[in-house]
């Protein structure tokens, strides 16, 4: 499966996202955008308003960690995600939301936080196109890789999932080929990439 990179711009200066993303695009494949409501996780980024002053033409890939997620997808969707990722945590009828998702012409995924097993999300997997798999507590970047999340990957593989896997957390240029071996193929890096002083050779060296 081709790997794919996510440079997530959580770790980028958010004074300036237009220049950073413009700076790193023709080696990426899709942007990750962290938005934290300081409720589902221990932190606040940002919002739909500033989604859509993003003008680039990769994918935007909207990593939802936040309560209730279904009341602003929407707003996402129109701001111009073209990927809502949502968490299993976070919704009451995992299935209908989804469904939802997919009505709005929008590609879907789920999250799933460090303690949550992959049979949570088991009913879904016929109907999204990425399981995000985080190997970090969510809410901060910059944190340490949880390699006993590695198993995750190697069971939706058996499991015959074949849409997007994606690891989230901790993820350089050793945790990404832990994690590319055992089936994932959507690389997200927020700090490897945009704390490096050469952020194309950090791209690179994901991909290897
Ligand atoms: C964490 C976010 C990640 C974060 C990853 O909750 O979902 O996307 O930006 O950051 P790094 O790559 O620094 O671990
Ligand atoms: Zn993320």
């Amino acid at each position: 499966m081709k790997i794919k990179i996510a440079p997530s711009i959580l770790s980028a200066d958010f004074g300036d996202l237009n220049a950073e993303i413009e700076e790193i695009q023709s080696h990426c494949d899709q942007i990750h955008v962290d938005v934290m409501d300081g409720h589902f996780v221990p932190n606040i980024t940002i919002g739909a308003p500033v989604v859509a002053c993003l003008t680039t033409a990769l994918p935007l890939n909207t990593h939802l960690m936040i309560e209730n997620p279904m009341d602003f997808v929407e707003d996402f969707v129109k701001a111009g995600s073209d990927r809502i990722v949502i968490h299993v945590e976070a919704v009451d009828d995992l299935r209908a939301a989804i469904e939802e998702i997919n009505s709005m012409d929008v590609e879907s995924g789920v999250s799933i936080k460090p303690g949550t097993p992959v049979s949570e999300i088991k009913d879904v997997l016929d109907i999204i196109d990425e399981v995000l798999v985080m190997t970090v507590e969510p809410g901060f970047g910059g944190q340490s890789f949880m390699e006993d999340m590695v198993p995750k990957i190697t069971e939706l593989r058996e499991l015959g999932f074949e849409g997007d896997i994606g690891i989230d957390g901790g993820i350089n240029a050793e945790t990404a080929k832990i994690c590319s071996d055992a089936g994932a193929n959507l690389l997200i890096a927020g700090s490897y990439i945009f704390g490096a002083k050469d952020r194309v050779d950090a791209i690179y060296s994901l991909k290897d």
